[in-house]
């Protein structure tokens, strides 16, 4: 199993039905390729963690590094794990509000995977809220 985190910038601020549409895309493309995963965002960017098979996900975030709908686009961690740690969300979904942190998000969004994969979202989502 491969995971592969990053963080983004949108380029403008995506509206319900801009990111519904392109939730409704990456589900269904994460569903073909055996792909699953999170992705969160607060008020200014993104944090995506993907996981499958290595070159279905690489595939799959060389695409997603092509999308004009976000920039700025930076890898943080890719690299094998033991197991697959969201295998019911094909691309699970969170928006962070205004005054509430990513570490929180996070939190919840961890509570089923394992310890080593948990602290490492956790310490992305904790060195975000601290840059805010
Ligand atoms: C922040 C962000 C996250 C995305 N996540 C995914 C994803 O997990 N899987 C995916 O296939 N496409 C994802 N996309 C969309 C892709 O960039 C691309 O638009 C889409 O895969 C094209 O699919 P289509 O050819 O079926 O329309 C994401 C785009 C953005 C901006």
């Amino acid at each position: 199993m491969y995971r592969l985190v990053y963080m983004s910038t949108p380029k403008r601020p995506l509206s319900r039905e801009d990111l519904d549409a392109m939730l409704a895309a990456a589900t269904r493309n994460n569903n073909r390729n055996g792909i699953t995963g999170i992705l969160i965002q607060d008020h200014k960017r993104f944090l995506q963690y993907l996981e499958g098979n290595e070159d279905r996900v690489e595939e799959t975030f060389a695409r997603i590094s092509l999308d004009k709908r976000h920039h700025a686009i930076f890898r943080l961690k890719s690299g094998v794990i033991v197991r697959r740690q969201f295998p019911g969300w094909s691309m699970a979904s969170k928006t962070v509000d205004q005054s509430g942190s990513l570490t929180n998000v996070v939190r919840e969004l961890v509570k089923a995977c394992d310890r080593d994969v948990a602290e490492e979202l956790l310490n992305f989502a904790a060195a975000r809220d601290r840059a805010t």
